[in-house]
């Protein structure tokens, strides 16, 4: 016989077993079941027709029952009757069996099976209800005083998906708020649906979130606005929802560090794509004084970008010497008095790294309104803000150009007085304020992110960072420091999509082996049955398995279990599904009517322009046909009602 493909036990001992005896005590025991059944079935129908009863069971009625005695195994019975009752019985019978047996298949571990050999429930139970619960009431002395039954699950952490089990699904598992989350998954499979927006609806306190595209405000802003306030930066108008606040990104610098923080945010985008090097070391440097400079003067973000357009503005030089910074104005001196070709080659880097500062959309954004638009447009206190119960979405577009640097700039000013508030109130936030960065290393390049894991974990500052691929983590933070960001994340999820080989291959590895029991059955000449199982060591998921996993669910990696395998749990399949839905929808709607009322405008616009040239073109009349010789004279003319340029389209 050809060895088994179906039935494998992973842990199952090697060894031949003889199958003989026990096929023919099966044979035996169903042979006395089938006949009892059949003698039973006679009783039954006698009883069901008032006849007398047959003989009883024993050598003689199944004697009569295999020479097909019908008359002497059911003398007084109708025998239609019998076989209807047996029939019945029968069916009986075999439905627990079967039922027994399906269960049994369901439940029975399969060749490559992987779920056997991942993490067991105690293995994980620091992220069950119970563990993140126990943890959530030593790490928030808010809720110390209260019984577990009264913390609501979304108190507790954040929810990561439910475990996958061999035939059932587990407890959903939890990340605790001293964890740092990383969770690393391709295109649709479920980054956003089903990480950032339940996290962001359940997170109890602060939420900063990072994204370059408007589905997860659309799905969670009103939510979110019932229990504080909503501030969107979207410069590029993702969601335009237009400007109502700005932010002075310049306040928070108070030191040569601070300065050097902020540029390189800016330097950041680019060192993915020129790597280490001479100039953009000396950009950053360069960024640095300029940014230290207008925020000692108390100037704005427009004074560096016009210092950046001017190699030989000494105004920069002059005031860091004024505000107490001679070293860092000797410094930039030298640089403008360096050669013309070294000094020109820093400065364009340093423009290519402040590309975003050259955009007046986000210019507006960072710059002190004008005085008739002070009313209307707030100040964002990032200081305020790690402990409020606040929203704060930052959107920007990938790309260069794009307001990616000051979104890492202001995400990274909120986690430092968070990390200020978390100091001065026992070491931790309560309640705890989340940063969901999605697209993390398209929209929000933080430089140091790597390290910001061990520096704010446990400090009740839960950082989930969401990347594409692994790739794409060390495009922006080189080899080592997405390395250091895997190591220094205590939960880290990998999803779908990830088409990365070499990645896939690491992922297997940390996976693990097991043994695999292969089955087979061998007959004999002389007919005699025996069944063997060789165990073979290999990968519990190989690298194509890997690749393979499908959308929805998510290899975990929690530190100190074995991985384990989640369903993930999207927004859309939770109860409260219908009505996100309906704010969704609202929300994408006035998107969609803003985009349209936007692009009429810019139309009429364009039309006014069009039709003045027009206008004017029409009425200057040349010197030779005027009416004197005084030159052009302007002869009015009548030209009739416009006619626009997109006839069929609607006017607003
Ligand atoms: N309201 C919804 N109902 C059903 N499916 C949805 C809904 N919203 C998104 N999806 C689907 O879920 C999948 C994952 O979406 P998303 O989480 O945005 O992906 P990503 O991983 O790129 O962030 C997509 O295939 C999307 O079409
Ligand atoms: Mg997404």
């Amino acid at each position: 016989m050809s060895p088994s493909q179906h039935p494998i036990e992973p842990h199952a001992t090697a060894g031949t077993m003889s199958l003989t005896p026990f096929v023919l005590l099966a044979a035996c025991w169903g042979f006395l079941a089938v006949t009892w059944l059949a003698w039973a079935a006679g009783r039954l129908a006698a009883a069901f027709t008032g006849a007398e009863p047959g003989p009883d069971w024993g050598s003689g009625f199944v004697t009569d029952l295999l020479h097909g005695q019908w008359s002497l195994a059911y003398p007084h019975t109708n025998h239609t009757v019998v076989a209807v009752a047996f029939t019945t019985l029968l069916l009986l019978a075999a439905a627990p069996v079967v039922s027994g047996w399906i269960l049994w298949q369901r439940r029975r571990t399969h060749a490559g099976d992987a779920l056997p050999s991942l993490a067991r429930p105690r293995e994980v139970s620091d992220l069950a209800p119970a563990g993140v619960t126990a943890r959530a009431r030593q790490l928030r002395p808010s809720l110390a005083g209260l019984p577990s039954k009264r913390i609501a699950p979304a108190d507790t952490g954040i929810a990561l998906g439910t475990m996958r089990l061999p035939g059932r699904a587990g407890p959903l598992l939890r990340a605790s708020w001293e964890d740092g989350v990383l969770a690393i998954m391709g295109p649709r499979a479920m980054k956003t649906t089903a990480i950032a927006v339940p996290a962001i609806l359940d997170a109890p306190g602060a939420v900063l979130v990072t994204s370059n595209r408007a589905d997860v405000w659309a799905t969670t802003h009103t939510a979110r606005a019932g229990i504080g306030r909503v501030w969107v930066f979207d410069p590029q108008a993702i969601t335009r929802t237009g400007q109502r606040w700005w932010w002075n990104p310049l306040t928070a610098i108070r030191s040569v560090e601070d300065a050097a923080r902020m540029a390189s945010h800016f330097v950041q985008p680019i060192r993915r794509d020129k790597g280490e090097d001479f100039w953009l070391l000396a950009a950053e440097d360069l960024l640095t004084s300029f940014f230290l400079a207008s925020a000692a003067a108390g100037l704005t973000m427009t004074d560096t970008q016009a210092w950046l357009a001017d190699a030989n503005d000494d105004e920069p030089v002059r005031l860091l010497a004024d505000h107490g910074y001679p070293e860092v104005s000797r410094a930039l001196r030298g640089r403008q008095h360096g050669a013309p070709e070294t000094r020109d080659g820093i400065y364009e880097t340093a423009r290519t790294a402040a590309k975003c500062l050259q955009d007046p959309r986000i210019m507006a954004w960072v710059n002190r309104p004008a005085s008739s638009a002070e009313d209307q447009l707030a100040p964002f206190d990032a200081d305020a803000f790690p402990t409020s119960r606040d929203t704060l979405y930052l959107l920007s577009k990938d790309g260069a150009g794009s307001s990616g640097p000051l979104v890492a700039a202001l995400t990274d000013q909120v986690m430092r007085y968070a990390v200020g508030h978390a100091e001065a109130c026992g070491g931790r936030l309560d309640p705890p304020m989340v940063a969901m960065l999605d697209e993390a290393a398209n929209v929000c390049p933080l430089a140091d992110l790597p390290q910001l894991y061990s520096h704010y974990g446990g400090r009740g500052i839960v950082l989930v960072t969401i990347l594409q691929t692994y790739q794409q983590g060390s495009g922006v933070w080189g080899e080592r420091g997405i390395g250091a960001l895997w190591g220094a994340a205590t939960v880290k999820l990998v999803g779908a999509g990830g088409d990365d080989p070499r990645f896939a291959a690491d992922v297997s590895a940390l996976i693990g082996e097991h043994d695999a029991a292969t089955l087979s059955l061998t007959r004999d000449a002389t007919g005699y049955l025996s069944r063997q199982v060789s165990v073979r060591r290999q990968r519990i998921m190989g690298p194509e398995d890997v690749r393979a996993i499908r959308r929805g669910t998510a290899i975990l990696f929690a530190s100190g279990a074995r991985p384990a395998l989640l369903e993930l749990a999207p927004w859309f399949r939770q109860p409260n599904a219908p009505a996100l839905t309906a704010q969704t929808a609202t929300s994408i709607a006035q998107i969609s009517d803003r985009a349209e009322r936007e692009r009429l405008t810019a139309d009429l616009a364009r039309e006014r322009v069009a039709l003045t040239t027009v206008h004017a073109v029409a009425t200057v009349v040349p010197p030779g046909e005027s009416d004197g010789d005084a030159g052009a004279v302007i002869r009015p003319v009548q030209l009739g009602v416009p006619r626009f340029r997109n006839p069929g389209r609607p006017r607003p």
